[in-house]
């Protein structure tokens, strides 16, 4: 197995289902990565080495899902200055846009991509990500041209109602 290049990352293993598509969509396009359930809150000194030890390893990219107060993706942004891409998780009575406020309102000066909340943002993190990568990487851009025509002719396909 070559080196990750992206990492994905959740406050919980209770985030894992709704992190699945960002995880397919990098598998599907061959990127390799790695998943680690990691909380600012529960363990921010665990979290901390991982961060050094992922970026001195290579990873290019962090994706950060989490829930309710939902300070893992701006807590990762405070310790690198590589792309980070928050995927707010529906969870609780606020069923997500409490971590939707959370993770978009980060201070001037430490940004993070915040995606929409749930399934269809971690699967647009995910193919974010491969974006980034791609910016160097032809063979990869040529992956994700593929992708998106794919996508359009399985609607195409599909597109006669009645
Ligand atoms: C956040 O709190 C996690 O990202 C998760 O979405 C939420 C609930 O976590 P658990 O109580 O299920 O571990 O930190």
């Amino acid at each position: 197995m070559t080196q990750p290049l992206v990492s994905i990352l959740m406050g919980s293993k209770s985030d894992l289902d709704v992190m699945q598509p960002a995880r397919d969509a990098l598998t599907e396009l061959g990127v390799e990565h790695e998943v680690r359930v990691l909380s600012a809150h529960r363990t921010p000194d665990a979290l901390f080495e991982y961060l050094a030890a992922a970026t001195a390893r290579g990873v290019e990219v962090f994706i950060a899902g989490a829930g309710g107060a939902a300070h893992l993706p701006g807590v990762i942004a405070a310790k690198t200055t590589l792309p980070v891409l928050g995927v707010p998780i529906p969870s609780g009575h606020l069923l997500g846009l409490d971590a939707l406020l959370a993770i978009v309102q980060m201070p001037k000066g430490i940004p993070v991509a915040t995606f929409a909340v749930g399934k269809a943002g971690a699967g647009n993190a995910g193919l974010f990500a491969i974006a980034i990568l791609a910016g160097k990487r032809p063979e990869l851009a040529k992956k994700l041209v593929n992708w998106r025509e794919a996508q359009a002719s399985k609607l195409l396909a599909e597109s006669v109602i009645a």
